[in-house]
């Protein structure tokens, strides 16, 4: 795949404008949810480009990450008259660019599509690299493929309609790229004030974020290898989703991917010999900023369970990214079920 073109703008009607005019297509479509529709439309309407594109609207929340929001999206393309030319426009946090991403794919054997985040956690992971899907049998993402957005438009300034947990949930991903990307990058991000965020600082560590992303997903477009590193935290953060789903507690996914991250690194710790003092810092900063995963004991076999989803598996052996220190991956470490229950006691008692 080649490398995904960014584009970075406080500008978004006159970038969106400029990128419009270079492709070729013959009808244009927005799909939002009901959130972004109230929250964020407003500011790409008004551009001449988009004076004819018809509206496709699903419902807010990953809930509606399914098939149901996905035909919906099909039969809202087919009723409105969408051709193999047609061009989507995702504009919305990572449910919608994931599942607009799935649809525009597949839709007439896959037609071209443009996201533009309006979240944190779009901006900085979900938008950007290619994976498109929908949650599927209780699972998250479980279909999917992967495809690049012809264009990636981040402005920050969507960022003023977030509130405090989703900025929170994006964020977690910034501080897994500054894990598995270099020492100072990961020391700017454990030292940053996210609860009263420096927007300008911000911009800069999103940049850079995209950048740790990109870089990745260009050595290793499909997962086969090193992109596993962008899913350090989420082996035991996927399962914490899933599992608090089940139970009628959902929790965001960047709470989920934080919380899994203390214990893959309570992992690296003892596995890798991973620094002690980092780890502390990086668990300190989750645990001031994201509180604690209600955990007990009745819900290990569930979280084993779970974890035995992860599309990182083979052979029926659950399969993990690790740390040897920042910025020194391991892939595919193999977990136990001891591994699991040392991992989650660590997570219950820190
Ligand atoms: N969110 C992890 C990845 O894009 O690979």
């Amino acid at each position: 795949m080649e490398r995904q073109n960014v584009v970075f703008t406080h500008m978004i009607c006159e970038s969106l404008e400029r990128a419009l005019h270079e492709i070729n297509f013959d009808k244009l479509f927005v799909l939002m949810d009901e959130t972004t529709r109230a929250k964020c439309y407003d500011k790409i309407r008004q551009c001449d480009a988009l004076a004819q594109a018809g509206e496709i609207i699903i419902g807010a929340t990953d809930t509606h990450k399914n098939v149901e929001s996905l035909c919906h999206v099909w039969e809202s393309l087919s009723r409105q008259g969408a051709t193999r030319k047609s061009l989507l426009i995702n504009l919305g946090g990572g449910m919608v660019t994931d599942l607009g991403g799935f649809a525009a794919s597949t839709f007439k054997r896959g037609i071209k599509f443009i996201n533009i985040p309006t979240t944190l956690l779009a901006m900085v992971d979900a938008s950007v690299g290619g994976k498109t899907g929908i949650n599927f049998n209780g699972l998250k993402n479980e279909i999917g493929v992967f495809n690049n957005a012809e264009t990636v438009f981040i402005d920050s300034d969507f960022l003023s309609t977030l509130d405090t947990q989703n900025m929170l949930s994006g964020y977690a991903e910034m501080l897994k790229h500054g894990l598995i990307s270099t020492a100072e990058h990961w020391a700017r991000l454990v030292n940053f004030d996210v609860m009263h965020p420096d927007m300008a600082e911000l911009q800069k560590l999103i940049q850079e974020s995209v950048e740790v992303k990109q870089s990745i997903v260009l050595e290793d477009a499909t997962e086969k290898g090193i992109r596993k590193a962008l899913n350090f935290g989420h082996t035991l953060g996927h399962a914490f989703e899933s599992l608090a789903m089940e139970q009628h507690r959902p929790i965001l996914h960047g709470y989920a991917v934080a919380w899994g991250m203390i214990g893959e690194l309570y992992l690296c710790h003892v596995r890798k010999n991973f620094p002690s003092d980092i780890m502390r810092q990086t668990i300190q900063f989750i645990k001031e900023n994201y509180g604690i995963f209600q955990l007990d004991c009745k819900m290990y076999a569930r979280i084993h369970e779970l974890m035995t989803h992860d599309k990182k598996n083979a052979d029926g052996i659950i399969r993990c990214t690790l740390l040897s220190s920042i910025g020194n991956i391991a892939l595919d470490e193999e977990l136990t079920q001891t591994d699991i229950n040392e991992m989650l006691d660590f997570v219950r008692e820190s």
